[in-house]
């Protein structure tokens, strides 16, 4: 079963090849160096490796990129943004974001539509798809394709999924086991990472079931670093302070590092930080033990597993990677 590649190669729509091309060309940054692509690479399931990613201008973005496979289901976006209602809505920020400035494309606009019409192949998809080639003043089929893209990252072929579907050979006894593990009434990893792509939020829009405060910090103010304060930034209530949208797990061991801010190398460190019940940081602004955060999830009590069984979730974790992984890398067209 290869969904993903069927809709690209055969039936996608004029918009999403559109979409794609845009998605990988420098020249959507006002200086030419970054893509989407830098940010959300193909062959790390969309994500590009660092803790916090980097804008055009060499300026760190407060946030680990996430990955994009899935994010059409997603009910919010984002790590704790609860505004964004839509993909069209979302990518106003890297397109036109100017706290930091992201890709810029307000600033040179003029430029970024004469590189497009000289371009034979955007010219003639352009054409075929809209019938013209959009004039000057209309910028939004940039998202339009974009977005149509986006909606075609979607795999659903990881051997869990092949597991569901009846193959029972497809998961090892380890990862079974894991998987049981996941499920169980002690870790609760379900409660929050519930639904077919392990994310409340592909699920609901409410707010008490997909945004989480996982107990990572708890800086001596009280609360999580002041200027990453998760949904608190958006509503100002204090009870929100430190949670952050429960991320899906597809394809979670191609994603490292984790958590909003990168602050995790490995998922055994995130198991660990689960069993812990909350993070302790022994030195430095962010000193504190995120265990005894208020507003911390009641699920997120803390836990031991054996050295086997931590094995057996991290088994079942690498049972969720996409097997068709390598035809997410971009063609050249
Ligand atoms: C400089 C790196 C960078 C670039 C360039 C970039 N992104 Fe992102 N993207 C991120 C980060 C970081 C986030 C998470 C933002 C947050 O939560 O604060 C994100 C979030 C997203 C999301 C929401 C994901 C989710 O799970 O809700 C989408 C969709 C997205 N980006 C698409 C794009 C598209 C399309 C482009 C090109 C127009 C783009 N991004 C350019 C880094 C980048
Ligand atoms: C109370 C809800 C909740 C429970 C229970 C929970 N998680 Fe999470 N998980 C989250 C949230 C929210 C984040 C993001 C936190 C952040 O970045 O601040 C997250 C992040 C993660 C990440 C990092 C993913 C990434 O892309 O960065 C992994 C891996 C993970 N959880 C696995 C698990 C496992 C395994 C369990 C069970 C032991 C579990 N989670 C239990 C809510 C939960």
């Amino acid at each position: 079963m290869l969904m993903w590649n069927a809709c690209h190669t055969r039936n996608a729509d004029k918009k999403a090849l559109i979409g794609e091309r845009l998605f990988s060309d420098v020249q959507l940054s006002w200086n030419h160096t970054r893509s989407c692509a830098s940010c959300h690479d193909p062959s790390m399931a969309f994500t590009d490796g660092y803790r916090t990613s980097v804008s055009p201008s060499g300026e760190m973005l407060l946030h680990n990129a996430p990955s994009l496979l899935h994010v059409s289901k997603m009910k919010v976006f984002d790590w704790a943004n609860p505004k964004a209602k839509n993909l069209a809505q979302q990518l106003q920020r890297p397109l036109y974001g100017t706290h930091p400035l992201e890709l810029g494309l307000h600033l040179h606009w003029p430029k970024f539509l004469s590189t497009i019409r000289d371009d034979s192949v955007y010219h003639s998809l352009l054409l075929q798809t809209y019938g013209q080639i959009p004039p000057s003043t209309d910028s939004l089929w940039v998202v339009d394709c974009l977005v149509a893209y986006i909606n075609t990252l979607q795999s659903g072929v990881s051997p869990f999924d092949r597991f569901l579907k009846g193959d029972s050979s497809a998961l090892s006894q380890d990862a079974l086991a894991g998987y049981k593990l996941f499920c169980s009434d002690s870790l609760a990893c379900i409660s929050c990472h519930g639904g077919p792509d392990f994310s409340n939020a592909t699920l609901t829009e409410n707010h008490d079931s997909i945004y989480f405060n996982t107990g990572l910090y708890f800086t001596s103010a009280g609360t999580y670093p002041p200027n990453d304060a998760g949904l608190r930034m958006y509503t100002q209530q204090s009870q929100d302070d430190g949670k952050f949208r429960v991320p899906s797990l597809r394809n979670v061991m191609r994603t490292a590092p984790y958590m909003h801010d990168g602050s995790m190398s490995s998922v055994e460190d995130v198991i660990r930080h689960y069993s812990r019940g909350g993070r302790l940081i022994e030195k430095g602004p962010n000193q504190g033990d995120g265990r005894f955060h208020p507003f911390k999830s009641k699920y997120l009590s803390g836990f031991s597993l054996s050295r086997k069984q931590e094995l057996q979730l991290i088994a079942f974790l690498n049972h969720l990677n996409d097997q068709n992984n390598e035809s997410f890398a971009p063609r050249n067209n």
